[in-house]
């Protein structure tokens, strides 16, 4: 089997830390609104239990899975199709979008315009990670924790071929 190479980028507590910033300004952001947090299953699975937890409000969450990479191929496909719905009503509600990684921007571009059409009273965007390298589609990132140029990212959520998603660090594979 082949070695797999692997480069911390971004250690435990980094990460940490920054999630609880964000969950801060998503606290003080949806007072008094009725906030629906949908998650991008399965990357943005990990980040987003983190995230809920240190946002002190009562909210509503959900979860999408979109069509994404294939296999083991390490480039986005063209096309989004929405394999799973959300359970929860979108009309009327103040959805945020969580998503581990922004690349080139298809998928959240999608994503929020289908929401839009859905009815949503607003659809923001919350990303773990921007990695603007590959972007083709103007996204506006409404809450960010970290931009990371380039590279192919594994843990904390980010996967390989369906692997590594369980690191508490995030790496470079192969730099
Ligand atoms: P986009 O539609 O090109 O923005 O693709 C975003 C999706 O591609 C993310 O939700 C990830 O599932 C996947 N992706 C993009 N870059 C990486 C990476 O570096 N590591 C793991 N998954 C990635
Ligand atoms: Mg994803």
């Amino acid at each position: 089997m082949q070695e797999t190479h692997k480069e911390l980028v971004l250690d435990s507590p980094t990460i940490q830390h920054r999630v609880q910033e964000l969950a801060k300004d998503i606290s003080s952001d949806y007072q008094d609104k009725d906030l629906l947090v949908i998650g991008v299953l399965k990357g943005a699975v990990i980040f987003m239990a983190d995230l809920v937890r240190h946002i002190s409000l009562p909210l509503a969450t959900d979860f999408i899975q979109v069509s994404s990479y294939k296999g083991n191929s390490t480039s986005s496909s063209g096309k989004i199709t929405l394999v799973s719905s959300p359970s929860h009503s979108i009309e009327d509600r103040h959805v945020l979008l969580v998503e581990d990684i922004i690349d080139t921007g298809l998928t959240m571009l999608w994503l929020a315009e289908h929401f839009s059409e859905q009815g949503a009273a607003s659809v923001r965007i919350c990303s773990l990670i921007d990695k603007a390298e590959r972007r083709e589609h103007q996204i506006n990132i409404d809450y960010l924790g970290f931009a990371i140029p380039k590279g192919f990212l594994i843990g904390y959520g980010l996967d390989y071929d369906e692997k590594y998603r369980n690191l508490p660090d995030i790496y470079h594979l192969n730099p």
